[in-house]
């Protein structure tokens, strides 16, 4: 037995990878087919073996790709685990992204093609489209409310709107000045946004009267007052609201001073701000991701190695030419937004597709009829919503002439053999290559991935570290798991690269902790160079990487991160609940699901109210979690239970609560300190299914 099968972590890496196994009963191949690689960007092995010869040297070679105001002197100074890269350097992102673009006939060009949910059913959909000198011009203006409005270099600027161009002007401006934005994704609940603005001490925050989803409008201005009510915020200074709706704004409340409609700032901006010459090392974005403790992390990011990265692998990872109609369908609330709806491909002055609503409405083929509408030529989505597309069936893919797509892409939760191949037959036609990129809000962009001109991939493996990025499988003790290819263990990534994270904001301890503290060296030090991402991993005989993924306390809902202890804490919020443990279980779309184990307070009159309808109480605590954090985290199951299984010393024993939510045989329970607490649970478990 080997050491990695003694902990929780390498346990849950061996279960994933043998429940994956299982699925790939047939392995299959895919070589893309050979125009696709003529004509692809990289089609040979040469940036592999320079990057393997001269790692700096390539790092070099592709920031030089960027317009910089001056040069860097030093590529990267690594004082584990904290990296700075390209020093001396100055350039700016927004720059980057527009004015660049601007000298050429490419001012001409749509940089966002954007289209609303609603309208549709009337024939013509809402659209607008901005070629990079429009949004150029817009975000120069926005910049200057920015600086009217007291923001400046530094500031941290809280943004909280729904998939409109604004959404992209407004980070490109804060980008423009130097200061520092963090999305907060329109889905989370008024609680969340207050802690997260509260955590940074937003001055500011961009929010709009409403955004369409699914037919229903989305009061982002009255979720906002919500989180502002009372003076909880005290460092907002201003609102700045946009009117997403095309009439009359839909109804939300102005509060005189503090709040102002965009378009009115918008009316008397100038449109000349020249860009702030930043520092590579200059703030550019927080972005909250979920940990295995109750409070997000303020994951901060950096300008140049950020941008690098951004860009390269946009150029080499989604193969983008001048021609191309790129949609990635995350909410600019996730990172996956910011890198590649915003950032990554305008900065490749590509062309980029952007559509506010649901993938169902009105129909369940609202994606394919835009793919065809717009000729889509690479298209990048989740699992999640693969899993879904399948779900709803062929003959809505199959309506629409998608000829125009020529490379798909995954990303957000390991992808299932059986998804990857309907993606390729149903949506690819049997000739795109897929990427399935693995990467985290944390490594700000794609590192391990297949280059698709160049690679045969395989279902359910996600390919190789790019040229520039380190990445190899360990055990417990940081020994390399190698050859086998069924054996699993922990994903790391041995050296730093230009996108990753910087710190934590305002808890650097947390960020050494977290990431770069689990492995140790022989004097029991820990390795302060060797990043933990969190995932389990595997590999195949020709060394493509397998994700497996999470091994700590932070499921994958929907391709959502969730920490367990972050919906503990809200269901323990309710006055009713004693004591909770919150686990995974699989599921067919979603990927995981939130299962939560409850024991109520044996006194609690809220408890004894309902004592004989268990099934409101629930319904009850589920509300109750959607209020706390937002309806992303809602358990999709509660189960109410007098005990729940601790070790003698206290501890919950996850481990057999995944068990019984999986309905799986239970695992060693010797060291339970009362074992007919584990009977009982699963026995209820079993009953109420
Ligand atoms: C998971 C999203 C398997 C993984 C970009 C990671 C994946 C977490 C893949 C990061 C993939 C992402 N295959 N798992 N291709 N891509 N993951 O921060 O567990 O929202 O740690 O970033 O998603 O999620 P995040």
């Amino acid at each position: 037995m080997s050491e990695l099968e003694h902990t929780d972590e390498s346990a849950k890496a061996t279960d994933s990878a043998a429940q994956i196994s299982d699925l790939l009963v047939e392995e299959r191949e895919f070589a893309p087919g050979a125009a696709f690689s003529a004509a692809a960007t990289v089609n040979s092995e040469e940036l592999y073996q320079q990057a393997h010869s001269d790692w700096e040297g390539y790092w070099a070679e592709q920031a030089r790709g960027l317009d910089w105001f001056e040069p860097w002197h030093t590529v990267l100074k690594w004082d584990p685990p904290h990296s700075q890269w390209y020093l001396g350097g100055k350039l700016n992102l927004s720059h980057n992204c527009l004015d660049r673009h601007l000298s050429g006939w490419r001012r001409n060009k749509a940089a966002i093609i954007w289209e609303g949910e609603p309208g549709i059913e009337g024939g013509v959909a809402e659209q607008r489209t901005l070629t990079y000198q429009q949004l150029h011009r817009e975000v120069c203006k926005f910049a200057n409310v920015l600086k009217k409005l007291g923001v400046g270099k530094g500031d941290r600027v809280a943004i909280y709107l729904p998939m409109i161009p604004e959404a992209a002007v407004v980070m490109l401006a804060c980008a423009r000045i130097g200061a520092v934005h963090s999305v907060v994704f329109g889905g989370f609940s008024p609680e969340s946004l207050r802690d997260r603005i509260n955590d940074s001490q937003c001055k500011l925050l961009i929010t709009a009267d409403g955004g369409w989803r699914r037919g229903n409008i989305v009061r982002l201005k009255a979720e906002s007052d919500k989180a502002l009510e009372g003076g909880a915020c005290p460092s907002i200074e201003h609102v700045v609201v946009v009117k997403r709706s095309a009439g009359e704004p839909f109804p939300c409340h102005i509060q005189e001073g503090r709040d102002h409609w965009y378009h009115r700032l918008m009316e008397d901006a100038s449109a000349d701000c020249p860009a702030e010459k930043l520092d590579s090392e200059d703030l550019l974005f927080i972005l909250y991701t979920s940990g295995t403790t109750g409070k997000p992390k303020g994951i901060v990011h950096s300008t140049g190695g950020y941008s690098v990265v951004t860009y390269n692998t946009c150029k080499y990872v989604f193969d983008l030419k001048e021609d191309d109609i790129f949609w990635c369908t995350a909410d600019i609330g996730w990172v996956t937004g910011h890198s590649y709806v915003v950032y990554g491909p305008l900065q490749m002055g590509a062309t980029v597709l952007m559509y506010e609503g649901a993938p169902d409405y009105p129909q369940r083929d609202r994606f394919w009829d835009i793919i065809e509408r717009y000729r889509v030529s690479v298209f990048y989505t989740a699992p999640t919503a693969i899993r879904a597309f399948m779900k709803w069936g062929e003959e809505h893919p199959r309506a629409h002439d998608m000829s125009s797509l020529r490379l798909l892409g995954s990303v957000g939760e390991p992808i299932n053999p059986e998804a990857w191949i309907w993606y390729h037959e149903n949506i690819g036609a049997s000739r795109c290559p897929i990427v399935d990129t693995w990467w985290q809000t944390e490594t700000g962009g794609i590192m391990i991935t297949t280059l698709p001109g160049l690679h045969v991939s395989k279902p359910g493996f996600a390919g190789w570290a790019l040229p520039g990025v380190s990445a190899t499988i360990v055990d417990e003790k940081a020994r390399p798991v190698e050859g086998s290819a069924s054996r699993a263990g922990l994903l790391c990534l041995t050296r730093p690269w230009p996108s990753m994270l910087r710190t934590i904001w305002g808890d650097d301890e947390r960020f050494q902790e977290t990431y770069f503290s689990k492995w140790q060296d022989d004097q029991g030090n820990p390795r302060r160079d060797l990043y933990f991402p969190g995932d389990g991993a595997k590999r195949d005989s020709a060394g493509r990487f397998m994700i497996l993924g999470r091994v700590d306390d932070v499921l994958n809902v929907a391709g959502h991160r969730i920490g367990t202890m972050e919906v503990e804490s809200a269901l323990v919020d309710h006055p009713a609940v004693a004591e909770s443990a919150v686990v995974g279980r699989s599921h067919e779309i979603k990927g995981q699901a939130i299962v939560a184990f409850v024991t109520l307070k044996g006194s609690s009159p809220a408890l004894s109210a309902r004592s004989t309808h268990p099934a409101d109480i629930i319904d009850e605590l589920k509300a109750h979690v959607a209020t706390k954090i937002g309806a992303i985290a809602r358990p999709e199951e509660i189960i109410l239970t007098a005990d729940l299984p601790k070790t003698r010393s206290g501890k919950i024993m996850r481990r057999l609560l995944r068990d019984i939510a999986e309905g799986r045989t239970l695992g060693d329970t010797t060291t339970l300190a009362d074992p007919a607490v584990v009977e009982n649970l699963r026995q209820m478990y079993e009953g109420q299914e």
